[in-house]
């Protein structure tokens, strides 16, 4: 686990390995939404990219209106897209036809990725199998209320979402899991060292060939 010494410099590390592969030809990432990754987001911003052949796929989404200010999509065009040279119909996002979702998620160059406070990856809940793909899920009642500080009141907290499956993620050439916060300390090394099971989503990383964790406190 690398260790990075504030949240900024989380975001700059992280940038450069985004960085990196926007130097291929025509990049392929997968991205996360949360907390965690603003301040990549607003790093990346800073550093003017060029993102004109670059394609991107969302981990996941709420049942919700896509025009939603909580939506997936408005934090993604808020945080990164509206701010970079990315082609908008280069920017997916699964909705409820998931198997068209899947079918299009190539072998990705990087998945960036954050941690639930219950080992959640994407909204890939406990008990979710490692063979799973893009599907609707139900929300776990501890990640509606660790999500409930995005919205008015708990109860307009969406009970569904759009995920990509833990299988389609391990499909990706290089994973990057970020995590902020000793909050994050204690689930990050049970998944990280811990028993690989599914009731802890994020342990199936440790079968993948090309993970790096980064976590600031
Ligand atoms: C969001 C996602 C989630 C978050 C996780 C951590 O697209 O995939 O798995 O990464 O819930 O959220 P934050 O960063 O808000 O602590």
């Amino acid at each position: 686990m690398n260790v990075l010494k504030n949240y900024w410099e989380l975001g700059s590390r992280v940038a450069d390995i985004v960085e990196h592969v926007l130097a291929l030809p025509e990049p392929k990432l997968i991205l996360p939404t949360g907390s965690t990754p603003l301040s990549l987001y607003k790093e990346l911003v800073n550093r003017q990219l060029d993102w004109s052949t670059t394609t991107t796929f969302n981990l996941d989404e709420y049942v919700i209106n896509p025009n939603h200010p909580q939506s997936y999509r408005s934090f993604m065009k808020k945080h990164l897209f509206d701010r970079i040279n990315i082609y908008p119909n280069n920017c997916n996002f699964p909705d409820r036809n998931t198997q068209a979702y899947e079918d299009i998620i190539p072998e990705v160059d990087l998945c960036i990725l954050g941690i639930g406070s219950n080992g959640h990856i994407a909204f890939n809940e406990p008990g979710s199998s490692f063979d799973s793909v893009t599907r609707v899920v139900d929300l776990d009642k501890q990640t509606i209320e660790d999500n409930s500080r995005f919205f008015d009141s708990i109860d307009d907290v969406p009970t569904q979402a759009i995920t990509m499956g833990l299988k389609t993620i391990m499909k990706s050439k290089k994973i990057v899991l970020m995590a902020n916060g000793e909050h994050k300390l204690n689930i990050l090394n049970i998944a990280m060292n811990g028993e690989i099971t599914e009731s802890v989503p994020a342990s199936i990383l440790q079968k993948h060939k090309n993970v790096k964790v980064y976590y600031c406190d």
